[in-house]
């Protein structure tokens, strides 16, 4: 079965008068992962905001299918965008921080987006929200903690929560563990693969860090200017890149850490 979609896709940038991503294709079922690669500005965040239906003012998904649960989301409303957003696809980026209310104790914040996109009570919505403090792996002392006293690593375990408050089935994580230091990353990306393995949600992964992508992911597209320039099993494009960008980009982040990835993988 196939959760989630992406045939073709094109977006356009209305203002350039441009099209910014020239055809992406993939699919994801339940439990899998796919990890999209490529240098700054190769149309990964895009791809991601395409398929959460927040593309910035001006751009388009201009040619192509995007489709959940076998549903094509070309032509939602606004209303039906935001029932769909969080409870069958949900995302956490990059810098937790500014996703939170910095005068609210976390608890509360997450409760309110459980109420907000499961109707629960507020009592139910704090049972839940403590639940789900647990399966990020906080203790539940965290409630009652303020943005500010939470590290960078506790943050984006939060802003995990609140993206899995109403079940989603596909979670998007873009660049969710770059600012974290490297023993915080693979404690994100081990939760991760735990809520994947446990809970069947698909994952999909955007890093410019091959690294991150190897660890978790079964499928990889590698981006650049918009472009798929190759797309395969992980460890096809890792041990046998056929494009010399992916080469580049392996040699690049070998630096970050990807040797020792690969051998702890050829150890298992
Ligand atoms: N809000 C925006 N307004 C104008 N141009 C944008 C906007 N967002 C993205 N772009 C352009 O679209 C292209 C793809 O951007 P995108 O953010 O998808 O890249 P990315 O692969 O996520 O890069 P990074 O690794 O830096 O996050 C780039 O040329 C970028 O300049
Ligand atoms: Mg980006």
């Amino acid at each position: 079965m196939t959760l989630l979609s992406l045939r073709d896709v094109r977006i356009h940038d209305g203002v350039g008068d441009r099209d910014v991503v020239h055809g992406i294709s993939f699919e994801l079922a339940p439990g899998a992962a796919v990890g999209i690669v490529g240098e700054s500005g190769s149309g990964k965040t895009l791809t991601c905001r395409a398929v959460l239906g927040i593309l910035p003012e001006h751009f388009t998904v201009a040619g192509g299918t995007v489709s959940l649960e076998g549903r094509d989301l070309a032509g939602l409303s606004a209303n039906e965008w935001t029932a769909l957003r969080g409870s069958t696809v949900a995302a956490v980026f990059q810098d937790p921080a500014s996703y939170l209310n910095p005068s609210l104790k976390v608890g509360n914040q997450i409760a309110e987006v459980v109420r907000v996109k499961t109707g629960l009570g507020r009592r139910a919505a704090k049972d839940r929200a403590l639940e789900l403090l647990d399966s990020v792996r906080l203790p539940a002392r965290v409630y009652g903690l303020y943005p500010h006293e939470l590290s960078g690593g506790m943050l984006q375990r939060v802003l995990i929560a609140t993206a899995i408050a109403a079940d989603p089935r596909v979670l998007i994580a873009d660049e969710a563990t770059t600012a974290l230091d490297v023993t915080v990353q693979a404690e994100i990306l081990d939760l991760l693969a735990d809520l994947r393995d446990r809970t069947g949600l698909a994952l999909v992964v955007v890093s410019h860090d091959l690294a991150v992508v190897a660890q978790l992911c079964d499928e990889v597209l590698v981006l650049r200017a918009g472009e798929t320039v190759e797309q395969g099993p992980v460890e096809q494009i890792l041990y046998e890149p056929r494009h010399e960008y992916t080469r580049l980009l392996i040699a690049e982040h070998a630096r970050y850490g990807l040797d020792r990835v690969l051998e702890l993988e050829h150890v298992a």
